[in-house]
């Protein structure tokens, strides 16, 4: 069970994150005193499209070379620390008076079933604490999965420090490349959470292919479709949906090849905006699947991450979680676009305070363990 502190240790803390959509670098400013925390500042910091495509060439499988990896290790690093110096200079503050930088780094793959479990962040920490002089807090993921865990995902320790109250239970989906979910119940009972499935991962992936946009704004593209059933049960079928938690996944496991698979399988010609439309409901229904299959009676659902931005998405999942209110964590005092970078903020405080930081019952981790390397910066240890 995560056991919360009386007081967290105080201070400033930065957060940065390249998530599954490898969009951009997500960089926020927190200030933590006791169990209260503020968002002073936050940026999307750009990755060039050749870092992005690169990126998704490893993480994919398209290029296995270990010295284009480690390259990309080096320049991700560099984004990292300019993120950072940007973001101070942009919140008006002293390098010096923030106490660390947690960096979550680049997943590139994530395998944490296997018989030797692992993942893989890049986006050396060495460098950013030399970039910035900041203490930098990394690699989050592999203690989680050294004691038995997924090592993902790790944001309900979070979601439960940051919005878990006594008197009602809530859920947290985290809609990223991946969605996932925090559950809620009270303050004193520790946070339970799992994947859902694909979040944005596939969305992005089909517009791409078709559009050569990186994104389907709004959903407009999906909301001129109409999802095709037999699509829709076909992906359903997986047993990753029906698997108990905890349980993880990646854009290494959700991509074209899965769902090429299934529309093979099908036989049926539909359109690109049919397979768009179809693809946003498997995210709706996934995460509302997941709810109902896992007795989660929430009270109400607070989202997060970029799928809040696509409306037709939000419009679907109101309507499969109806009655149950939905609304963004802008309803909890935190921006939906900033809350994942959030945790890695709050998780450096952890670390740096030997504190544990992995959700156990998210996780599947034997027991709490404090997360991460720490890499002194400049000017205190
Ligand atoms: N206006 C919009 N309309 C539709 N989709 C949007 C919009 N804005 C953002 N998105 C979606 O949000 C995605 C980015 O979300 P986010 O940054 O939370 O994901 P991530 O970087 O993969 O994070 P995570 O690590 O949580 O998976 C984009 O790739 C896109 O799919
Ligand atoms: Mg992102």
């Amino acid at each position: 069970m995560l056991t919360l502190p009386a007081a967290a240790t105080e201070g400033l803390f930065i957060g940065l994150l390249s998530g599954t959509s490898h969009d951009a670098i997500d960089a926020a400013l927190l200030e933590i005193k006791g169990h209260h925390f503020r968002l002073l500042a936050h940026r999307s910091h750009a990755l060039s499209d050749s870092l992005q495509e690169r990126i998704e060439r490893l993480s994919l499988g398209l290029d296995n070379d270990i010295r284009q990896m480690m390259n990309l290790d080096v320049l991700l690093a560099r984004s990292f620390a300019s993120a950072a110096n940007h973001l101070i200079r942009q919140a008006g503050v002293n390098a010096d008076d923030i106490d660390a930088i947690g960096s979550h780094g680049q997943t590139l793959l994530h395998q944490p079933q296997s018989d030797t479990p692992w993942s893989l962040q890049i986006g050396d920490p060495n460098i950013i604490a030399e970039n910035t002089g900041i203490t930098t807090v990394a690699d989050f993921r592999r203690r989680d999965l050294a004691a038995g865990g997924q090592g993902a995902p790790l944001t309900p320790a979070f979601h439960h420090w940051a919005f878990s109250s006594d008197d009602r239970n809530i859920a947290v989906v985290n809609i990223g490349g991946i969605s996932n979910l925090s559950w809620l119940e009270n303050s004193s009972r520790p946070a339970i959470g799992f994947d859902c499935g694909p979040g944005n991962t596939l969305l992005d992936a089909w517009n791409r292919q078709h559009r050569q946009t990186s994104y389907d704004h709004n959903g407009e593209w999906a909301a001129s479709g109409t999802s095709h059933a037999p699509l829709l049960q076909s992906c359903l079928q997986d047993s990753f949906f029906r698997q108990a938690a905890p349980k993880s996944s990646g854009p290494d496991y959700f991509n074209l090849q899965w769902l090429n698979k299934h529309l093979k399988a099908l036989q049926a010609a539909l359109s690109p905006a049919d397979v768009q439309a179809t693809l946003a409901e498997l995210t709706a229904v996934s995460i509302h699947r997941a709810m109902i299959d896992n007795h989660l009676d929430a009270e109400h659902i607070y989202f997060c991450g970029g799928g809040v931005h696509n409306r037709h998405l939000m419009s679907l999942l109101a309507q499969q979680c109806a009655p149950v209110a939905v609304s963004t964590t802008a309803a909890l005092g935190l921006h939906p676009d900033w809350v994942e970078a959030a945790a890695f903020a709050w998780l450096a405080s952890r670390t740096l305070a030997q504190r544990s930081g992995n959700p156990p019952a998210a996780t599947g981790a034997a027991h709490e363990v404090v997360l991460g390397g720490v890499y002194y910066g400049a000017t205190r240890p």
